[in-house]
């Protein structure tokens, strides 16, 4: 009895740590992740955010890198109030190319992993709960609103070995205006 419930538990935690077993980018470099980025790629799978699946654009995000290894990282989202602006902080934690942050929507502590860039394209972050898909996104950014085909591949690939359902991948289109100042730049 007593080696069959050790057996589901460890068969458990087999499963739970192949989730979580996604490793970042190898010898990340964040200053060459610094700069200007946006959001062309979204995999969320919650279902409160269902009925915004259309609506929602590429916004665009400014990566700072801080003197101490933390991130500043200001998104603009194009909302019904207009082109807004809001702060993430994320810090450094000591496996290069993963951060955490204090979410103040869900109000916990996530992870954020950059799996993928090569910095000059494109880059794929995770950020997760672990083992809590309600709470979990995959994004995809780019260095311009459209990156090439076989990098959305690989997104899309990513985000369904993450479990995601087709339907919640998104590339959405560019926002317009938002930055106001960004456009035509
Ligand atoms: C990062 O954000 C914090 C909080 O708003 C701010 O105090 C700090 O000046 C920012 N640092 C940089 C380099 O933008
Ligand atoms: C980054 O990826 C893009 C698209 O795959 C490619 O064209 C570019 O050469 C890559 N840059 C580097 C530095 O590898």
């Amino acid at each position: 009895m007593r080696t069959t419930v050790a057996t589901v538990v460890m068969v458990m935690l087999c499963v739970m740590m192949a989730r979580a077993d996604v490793k970042p980018q190898r010898d990340f470099s964040l200053q060459k992740f610094a700069g200007k980025w946006y959001r062309v790629g979204l995999a969320y799978d919650s279902p409160s955010f269902a009925p915004y699946r259309d609506k929602i654009k590429a916004s665009m995000g400014i990566v700072t890198a801080l003197p101490n290894g933390n991130v500043n990282l200001t998104m603009w989202d194009a909302t019904p109030l207009g082109c807004q602006s809001k702060l993430y902080q994320y810090e450094k934690t000591n496996v290069a190319g993963t951060f955490t942050y204090f979410s103040t929507r869900h109000n916990m502590v996530k992870d954020i992993t950059v799996v993928d860039t090569n910095y000059t394209d494109y880059a794929l972050v995770l950020k997760h709960k672990v083992f809590n898909r309600e709470y979990t996104q995959v994004a995809l950014y780019g260095r311009s609103q459209s990156v090439r085909t076989n990098v959305i591949q690989r997104f899309k690939a990513f985000a369904l070995s993450q479990g995601f359902s087709r339907d919640s991948i998104l590339t959405p289109p560019p926002a317009e205006n938002c930055p106001p100042s960004a456009s035509g730049r």
